[in-house]
């Protein structure tokens, strides 16, 4: 018996001799009933037979079970040639990345940063910068009005004014935030952002501006020395008013923000006295800065999260 539970190799045949010698019916179970007749000696044999024989059904159970699967291991093929699944890094979205540039250099400057509503009423929209009702400049934007007259605001200056309102003069703080006008193709989105920088205080001049302009394209751009032209212009809330243009790749001149002395108008509607206080505001397109610098050609590609082209932008 011990011989023949040695040569067993499948669980199957074991289970059956198992159940054989130790079922209802099987040999052994037949014999332990009958050991009520046996002598003292016999009884020992018979117990230390059935102790061993259970002992070697498991011992025989435990190594054709580890046989069964080294076999089915051995046929299984690790191919380590596969190529790992692929990692998804989540990277900036490209207007995120440059308000981190433009804010760093900004803030070296001295700018504080601050936000404003989107839904802007009236006043901080138009009026208060110097662009009453019925002024013609309220026509140079195409603008979303709301049925209770307020309006999605079409440019960060409304910042400016809930600064200088809040926080009163010296101010030199930068506003940034998504702005609304209807238009829309390739560079003009009904939604984008603009950014907006102001800085009041005594004896502040163009040159100031200027100065705080070159120096911050010049790092924005990383170029050595950026080539500029300045332009009038007009801006109901600045005065004089000027056009930034900057030389860009093969002689090409780019418009590139707008800029001015604040009007004095603007000022007294804060509160703040225009012969003791100047000073000036520049404005820019935040998406075209980052479109010139990264090199994109189609504002909308911001907002149409395009997984793929916003991880293939790779900043
Ligand atoms: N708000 C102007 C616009 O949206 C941009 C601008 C021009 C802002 C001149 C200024 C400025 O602060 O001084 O077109």
């Amino acid at each position: 018996m011990q011989e023949q539970i040695k040569n067993i190799n499948t669980l199957e045949e074991l289970q059956a001799l198992y159940t054989a010698t130790f079922g209802k019916n099987g040999t052994m179970t037949a014999r332990l009933k009958e050991m009520k007749n046996l002598d003292n000696d016999a009884r020992a044999a018979l117990n230390l037979e059935n102790q061993t024989l259970r002992e070697l059904f498991k011992t025989r159970q435990t190594e054709i079970e580890n046989a069964v699967l080294m076999a089915s291991l051995s046929k299984q093929k690790l191919d380590m040639s596969l190529n790992p699944m692929p990692e998804n890094r989540g990277t900036l979205h490209p207007l995120t990345q440059s308000l981190t540039e433009i804010a760093s250099i900004l803030e070296s400057f001295g700018y504080t940063m601050y936000t404003g509503p989107q839904v802007e009423d009236d006043w901080h929209n138009f009026t208060a910068l110097n662009t009453p009702a019925h002024h013609p400049a309220r026509d140079m934007q195409d603008t979303f009005f709301l049925p209770n007259g307020n309006v999605l605001r079409t440019q960060t200056s409304a910042i400016q004014i809930r600064a200088m309102e809040r926080d009163g003069v010296p101010i030199k703080m930068f506003g940034i935030g998504s702005t609304y006008r209807k238009e829309m193709d390739a560079t003009h989105s009904p939604m984008f952002h603009q950014i907006e920088g102001l800085y009041i205080n005594k004896n502040i001049t163009m040159s100031d501006l200027v100065a705080d302009i070159r120096a911050f394209l010049s790092r924005f751009f990383e170029m050595d020395n950026v080539e500029l032209r300045i332009r009038p212009s007009y801006f109901p809330f600045t005065d004089p008013s000027i056009e930034v243009d900057l030389k860009w790749q093969g002689g090409k001149w780019l418009e590139i923000m707008g800029a001015g002395m604040v009007h004095p108008n603007v000022l007294r509607n804060c509160g703040i006295d225009p012969n003791v206080y100047q000073g000036f505001a520049f404005g820019f397109g935040w998406d075209r800065l980052a479109m010139l610098k990264y090199g994109l050609n189609d504002i909308r590609q911001f907002y149409d999260n395009d997984v793929r082209w916003l991880s293939h932008t790779g900043f």
